[in-house]
């Protein structure tokens, strides 16, 4: 898939949860090419002092309207400043950038899990799945329903859904990897089934753990530190958890990934 420099307009911009924004840009081509793990690479305008573009998931798309979306937290100087933009200002975006999910068809369901904006690369997928056959079912969490957010667009999707929040306020009381647990416990073991994982990491190894203990196949999303964003800097580095034919211990997130089995990798941070 080839990748590009655009200068989009934003179409919109809106806080949908605390300190949560979903923006909107045009974008036709992207629209209708991006597949769910693939980033855009945004340069944050009339900032000297932020060298570097900011890595972001495709969150969703709407091929008719030839816009795409991506949902991010305000996390420090360059999120915060994208978070100012209005409708009509320009953004210069490097994309489509990365690898992306990838399933079979002979797979009976597809389960996700995803912790807080770790949802975030999740509603292409099921956008991607809306027509599969299979069974899919999302676990999400979120620390409080203050930061739960994308409802409304999963309530369409049609994937089963398992909600907590740690505080009790939405869904479930407690970590997601606990009705996670209990559901892979009960599934039957010769069914076909992956896992798709995008959250913090604490979350990420306690899932990693499950799918070892009831030998599922996964993929996870990571969220390195990046630059560059397609591999010239090689600041983004990911281990792995066995050294390749080659003698290569470590991959880059961003060009080799940021979609990787989840067995593969080892968690640093
Ligand atoms: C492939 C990819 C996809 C991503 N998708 C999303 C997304 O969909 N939504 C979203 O909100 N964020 C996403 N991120 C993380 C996002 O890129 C960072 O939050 C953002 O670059 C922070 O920039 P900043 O200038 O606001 O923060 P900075 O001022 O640069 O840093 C502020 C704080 O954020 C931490 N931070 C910076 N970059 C990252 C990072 N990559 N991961 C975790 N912590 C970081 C820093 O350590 C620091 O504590 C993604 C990252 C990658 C690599
Ligand atoms: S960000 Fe430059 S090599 Fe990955």
């Amino acid at each position: 898939m080839s990748k590009s420099v655009i200068q989009v307009p934003v179409v919109e911009i809106r806080e949908v949860a605390e300190g949560i924004f979903r923006l909107t840009i045009s974008a036709p081509e992207w629209s209708r090419t991006a597949r769910a793990g693939q980033f855009v690479n945004i340069q944050i305008p009339q900032r000297n002092d932020l060298l570097w573009r900011r890595p972001f998931s495709v969150h969703s798309v709407d091929p008719v309207r030839g816009t795409l979306d991506i949902l991010f937290a305000v996390a420090g100087r360059g999120s915060a400043a994208l978070s100012e933009h209005k409708a009509g200002d320009s953004l210069n975006v490097l994309g489509l950038l990365g690898n992306c999910f990838t399933w079979t068809a002979d797979l009976q369901e597809i389960i996700i899990a995803a912790g807080g904006l770790g949802i975030a690369p999740f509603i292409l997928l099921l956008q991607q799945l809306e027509n599969w056959p299979g069974k899919k079912t999302l676990f999400l969490g979120f620390r409080s329903s203050r930061q739960a957010c994308c409802m409304q667009q999963l309530g369409a999707l049609g994937a089963e859904m398992v909600l907590t929040t740690e505080d009790g306020s939405l869904g479930h009381r407690g970590l997601i990897t606990t009705p996670l647990d209990d559901y892979l416990a009960s599934l039957d073991k010769n069914g076909k089934r992956m896992l798709f994982l995008c959250g913090p990491t604490p979350m990420m190894r306690a899932v990693r753990e499950l799918t070892q203990k009831y030998d599922i196949p996964a993929q996870v999303t990571v969220e390195n530190r990046m630059a560059c964003g397609f591999g010239a800097c090689v600041g983004c580095p990911v281990e792995l958890a066995q050294p390749r034919e080659d003698g290569q211990t470590y991959m880059l997130a961003c060009k080799d990934g940021p979609v990787f089995p989840l067995q593969e990798i080892v968690f640093n941070d």
